[in-house]
């Protein structure tokens, strides 16, 4: 296994970036030691809990589990990419007024599972949310919250559908 470091290009939220890491060094702690966004999770670190989840080229991944070698090329999207100019996106909005979160270790993984249902569903049903989010894990909520932020802001979406869609499929 080739361990020198190499230089791994990349788009991180719209923005490109080359960062000078061993391959097999974790995205989860490139994107948070390298990059300085901390805000993707670790939990588990073992791929079960989502904490980490980010989106890369438009597939929730697990950045716990992806070596950064995997990402040279692609785009990825951390939850500091749904807000714009500093205004939260509608779905953290709708977090924030619905009880989605408490410690808020599982809320970006949370927003980004449920951008990531948006986008493709923009408007899911119970049973879709559920399922969307299966793979994350919460400790604190009991999910109730979540699940009634997500369907809120599925709902704000519904108003303004062009805008938002736009930002979660960024
Ligand atoms: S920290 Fe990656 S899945 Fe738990
Ligand atoms: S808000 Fe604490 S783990 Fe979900």
């Amino acid at each position: 296994m080739n361990t020198d470091w190499q230089a791994i290009r990349f788009t991180v939220n719209g923005v490109s970036c080359t960062v000078h890491a061993p391959p097999m060094k974790r995205l989860l702690d490139v994107l948070r030691e390298d990059l300085h966004l901390t805000g993707t999770k670790e939990g588990c670190g073992e791929g079960e809990c989502g904490s980490c989840s980010v989106r890369m080229n438009g597939d929730l991944v697990n950045s716990c589990l992806v070596p950064v070698l995997q990402a040279e090329g692609a785009e990825i999207q951390t939850v500091e990419g749904l807000s714009l100019d500093g205004e939260l996106s509608v779905l953290q909005e709708a977090f924030l007024q619905h009880g989605g979160a408490q410690c808020g270790i599982c809320t970006p993984g949370m927003l980004m599972a449920a951008a990531q249902l948006l986008t493709r569903t923009p408007h899911p049903t119970t049973a879709e949310i559920r399922e969307a989010l299966a793979g994350n894990l919460c400790r604190c909520t009991g999910f109730m919250g979540i699940f009634a932020s997500v369907a809120a802001a599925a709902e704000a979406q519904a108003a303004a559908p062009a805008a938002e869609t736009a930002r979660h499929a960024r």
